[in-house]
């Protein structure tokens, strides 16, 4: 009995054989995810790790009750105890949870945390959606200030950059507050009423559960039919408009193109104000490379003290899969330096010990521990890409001296056991 990976998640793989698959290799994860955690600590944003699951009812009262991840989407279970938990389908509601439970707030005013971590969500298999995602995403708890709309937003723009991707968008809209989305609510329903049976079935439920996320339909119809339908952005009041206005000058400050999509309303119910998503023309319909926003009023709602947040949430899937689509340049996966190849007892001994001794200073060396024929050991020593070969035989034990063999070029040089690490060291 073969066993299969359970479908809409996959394996990270030191070396992917299918040739469309490579953004499962793991060189590509590591790669962007120290890109992750170096531009978020420059930004001051420490990391934190949550449990992977959590209560249920923290994610329904969250992320909001009618939301498709709540209603359809939650990987949730019992456990042995009868409590009913959920695998995380996204980050903000737990990093909220630990906030208030450990009342970091009593710490420092403001809390900037960042985590990278998978997600589960139970989507309709298709391009950019799966059963496990995972996820780049920094809170930034404490402020209200539109310049930390900015901060958060210059930080996820300027990783893009770094990562080399090219022909993104900032998306940008603000949602108002609650009062006024209550407002806008009802002029949409009122506006598309005459329309309601030419609406797709998923708008038509959406229309009586969470008719905001109507906006958010990929249908061609309904697309026209929103033509007509008034737009948020009218129904901000006074501080909102203020909070959206001084957002877009200092995204004109630093330089950050953006369009204004009053249809952005974002998947998640706890927004208000700022939303943002950052996407890319080289994806299909889940174009989304990452999204947030402020949520002012989550942290009073979960119990904690009434204070102001912004954060975003990237997915690594998308962002790497859009880096190899572009040909961005990448460091090459790191190889070993050296391969020893020991012929006879003695041979694998001193190689054993070598071995040992160059990896103590850091040089990356490998060798054959099963005996493999000397043809075989260097096929094997050019498949892992070692970039020098040796083969220590009676005479190099001898003379302790061994001769180093560049695979690319096949030139030889002689260099001596206690001149090894020297050599390596130069590359
Ligand atoms: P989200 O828009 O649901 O936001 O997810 C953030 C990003 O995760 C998306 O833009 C996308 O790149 C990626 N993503 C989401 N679902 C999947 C999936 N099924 N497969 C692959 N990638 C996926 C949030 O989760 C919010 N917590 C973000 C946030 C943080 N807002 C404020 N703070």
């Amino acid at each position: 009995m073969k066993y299969r990976i359970a479908k809409g998640v996959f394996d990270i793989l030191p070396k992917d054989p299918d040739p469309k698959g490579n953004w499962r290799e793991s060189h590509l994860w590591q790669h962007v995810e120290s890109q992750m955690a170096a531009i978020a600590k420059e930004f001051g944003f420490h990391e934190i790790r949550t449990p992977i699951f959590e209560t249920t009812e923290l994610f329904q009262r969250s992320i909001g009750s009618t939301t498709d991840i709540v209603t359809k989407e939650m990987y949730t279970f019992h456990d042995k105890g009868g409590r009913m938990l959920t695998l995380r389908p996204e980050g903000t509601a737990p990093v909220m949870r630990a906030f208030i439970e450990k009342s970091l707030d009593q710490i420092s005013s403001i809390q900037k945390v960042f985590y990278i971590v998978p997600m589960f969500r139970y989507e309709r298999q298709q391009a950019g959606r799966y059963r496990q995602h995972h996820q780049f995403g920094v809170e930034a708890i404490g402020s209200d200030a539109p310049a930390q709309d900015v901060e958060v937003i210059d930080l996820l723009y300027s990783l893009f950059q770094r990562l080399g991707l090219q022909g993104l968008t900032l998306q940008l809209n603000s949602i108002g507050n609650l009062d006024s989305r209550k407002k806008y609510r009802h002029e949409l329903k009122h506006s598309l009423h005459p329309y309601f049976d030419e609406l797709s079935p998923e708008s038509q439920e959406r229309y009586h559960t969470n008719p905001l996320r109507i906006l958010d339909s990929k249908n061609p119809h309904d697309k026209k039919l929103l033509l007509e339908a008034p737009t948020i952005l009218d129904f901000l009041d006074d501080e909102a408009k203020g909070h959206f206005e001084e957002v877009r000058h200092l995204l004109d400050l630093i330089e950050i193109p953006y369009v204004i999509n009053s249809n952005l309303v974002r998947g998640l119910d706890y927004y208000t104000k700022t939303v943002f998503e950052i996407t890319s023309e080289q994806l299909g319909a889940q174009n989304s490379l990452g999204g947030g926003g402020r949520y002012n009023g989550l942290i009073k709602e979960l119990g904690g003290p009434d204070l102001p947040a912004f954060g975003f949430g990237a997915g690594l899937e998308r962002i790497i899969q859009t880096m190899l689509a572009q040909k961005v340049s990448l460091p090459p996966p790191q190889h070993s330096q050296l391969f020893l190849i020991p012929l006879g007892d003695s041979a694998k001994e001193a190689c054993f010990k070598l071995a040992s001794q160059l990896r103590k200073e850091h040089i990356p060396t490998e060798m054959d521990l099963s005996g493999k024929k000397l043809k075989s050991a260097m096929r094997y020593a050019d498949t892992i890409g070692a970039r020098y070969v040796a083969v220590v035989g009676e005479n190099e034990l001898e003379s302790k001296q061994l001769e180093l063999k560049e695979m690319a070029s096949g030139k030889v040089e002689k260099v001596s056991f206690s001149s090894l690490v020297k050599r390596l060291k130069n590359g």
